[in-house]
């Protein structure tokens, strides 16, 4: 595994590329994950979907959330599928597209209950190491814990990061007219509340990797974000010059 300490090696195998992106709900991981996949020719790969989808999936069952033994349990049964495209990740839960489920208010805030449990962190880790591994070109995973967790190694970690309120206001603007849209008040209060749970648990809360580049994108704009990101993304291709 390629990391940007390696940037000396002179090894002439070419290492896949692997960027993680993490930070706090609505700070434009998606956005910029998807940019720097079509820009660097990477598999994008969502794994907050992937909890959401296991949430769904409690919620639908109406197993409790915060039961850990019992979301343990539903995981043994469970298969969870992203299928990487141009507009965000398919995701296929037991089979089924559950896509257009999984940003329901519910589900979302039934995610974050689910992510605190360290068994369902191991088994979602492991999946998600093997998807990563398993992308020739490389991949740009986004999450909460790629850069400290998933990937320690990864060739550039991304932290992003932005006032709760410019999150909120952002996501409201995602939202608005939508199925799932709400107030700004209250998507705010809600990225709080995940923020608060997404930090505070005990097994790999969120926090930045000493490693990672942090950007707070409070004041930019999108096309800032997008520059930035992809100048660190270049900066470490063009050192190692050696990615598959
Ligand atoms: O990125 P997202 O909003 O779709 O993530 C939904 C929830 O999943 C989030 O509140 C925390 C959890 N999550 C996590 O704990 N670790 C990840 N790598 C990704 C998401």
């Amino acid at each position: 595994m390629p990391s940007a300490s390696d940037a000396s090696d002179s090894s002439p195998e070419p290492h896949p590329l692997i960027v993680a992106i993490d930070g706090p709900a609505g700070a434009g991981k998606s956005t910029v994950a998807a940019h720097l996949a079509r820009r660097f020719g990477l598999l994008n790969l969502e794994t907050g979907a992937m909890y959401r989808a296991l949430a769904l999936k409690a919620v639908e069952q109406g197993t409790p959330v915060d039961d850990a033994a019992a979301v343990t349990t539903l995981t043994e049964t469970t298969r969870i599928v992203l299928e990487p495209g141009n507009n965000g990740n398919r995701v296929l839960l037991d089979g089924r597209d559950v896509t257009a489920l999984l940003r329901d208010p519910a589900v979302t805030a039934a995610a974050s209950r689910v992510s605190v449990h360290p068994k369902v962190r191991h088994w979602m880790v492991t999946a998600q190491r093997a998807m990563g591994q398993a992308a020739p070109s490389g991949v740009v995973m986004e999450g909460r814990d790629i850069g400290t967790v998933v990937f320690p190694n990864a060739t550039v970690k991304i932290f992003l990061d932005a006032s709760v309120e410019a999150r909120g206001g952002r996501r409201f603007l995602q939202t608005a007219g939508s199925a799932v849209a709400e107030d700004r008040v209250a998507i705010t209060r809600e990225i709080a509340a995940r923020d608060d749970r997404d930090r505070s648990r005990e097994a790999s809360p969120l926090h930045p990797a000493d490693d990672a580049i942090r950007i707070d994108t409070t004041s930019m704009s999108l096309d800032e974000v997008l520059a930035c990101a992809t100048e660190f993304v270049q900066a470490a291709v063009s050192r190692a010059g050696k990615y598959a």
